[in-house]
């Protein structure tokens, strides 16, 4: 496939098209942003570790049928990936309060929630992407009924599936960011899964090893994202 002009620049990623209209390639850069774009660094390393734990985590949903637009892995940072309209959604899923729950609701970070839960906010980076309901989803059109029943059902699939799987990893699975698009008529899961979109505490020390180490500077975020990529692939896999 041939790689041709960016059509798109994002926080974390650039977007290319191809000589194939229903693919583009998505290239992982090193650079780190929190707080809607306030904080900026960089994290060594980071574009090829999430390239490779957001692929590692689309191939196994894939494998549990579950529809994505993961196509194949070009290089190290490069993944060739369906053209989809992106729905302004970001979907969390939740299993322990964290992060925003924790402040809005005044809920001390990890304790577990009663149910795992869902909840929407507006993607719209001039608006500081504001939480938001489904009413007002649909009430925007930014996605219709038969949409947010897809997504919803196949975020909280995800969340089985990656809980489990990440468990046996001796990681636990606190919260995380899902975003969809339109291919062809249907709904499917895009955008990337990794230690920039997730939280992932170590299952016996609590131990972060994910973006909250940039957005706290909690120092020896490096490591953390490269502990991730090594217990999903072995260490073998990642020197
Ligand atoms: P929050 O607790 O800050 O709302 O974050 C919930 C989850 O969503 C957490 O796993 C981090 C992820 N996330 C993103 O992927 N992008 C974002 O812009 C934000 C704010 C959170
Ligand atoms: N990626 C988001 C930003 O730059 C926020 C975050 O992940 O905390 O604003």
């Amino acid at each position: 496939m041939k790689k041709l002009e960016q059509i798109y620049e994002g926080k974390a990623k650039k977007v290319f098209a191809t000589d194939n209209a229903d693919y583009v390639i998505v290239d992982y850069k090193d650079d780190a942003t929190a707080f809607n774009g306030e904080k900026k660094g960089t994290i060594a390393g980071k574009g090829v570790i999430n390239n490779r734990v957001s692929n590692f985590f689309f191939k196994l949903l894939e494998e549990k049928g579950i529809p994505t637009h993961f196509v194949e892995e070009i290089s190290d940072k490069e993944t060739v990936v369906k053209r989809v309209e992106i729905v302004p959604l970001e979907v969390i899923v939740r299993n322990l309060a964290a992060g925003s729950f924790s402040k809005r609701y005044g809920v001390e970070e990890g304790t577990p929630l009663a149910i795992p839960t869902l909840e929407f906010s507006y993607k719209d980076d001039a608006l500081g992407d504001p939480l938001i309901n489904e009413y007002h989803a649909k009430a925007l059109r930014l996605a219709t009924d038969e949409e947010i029943a897809t997504i919803t059902k196949i975020a909280f699939w995800v969340n089985d599936i990656l809980k489990e799987y990440l468990l046996n990893l001796g990681i636990r699975l606190v919260d995380f960011k899902l975003e969809f698009g339109r291919f062809k008529g249907g709904i499917v899961l895009a955008d990337e899964i990794s230690p920039d979109t997730c939280r992932f505490w170590d299952k016996d020390t609590n131990k972060k090893l994910d973006k909250d180490r940039f957005r706290r500077d909690l120092g020896d975020v490096e490591d953390a994202y490269k502990e991730i990529l090594e217990r999903l692939l072995g260490r073998a896999d990642t020197e």
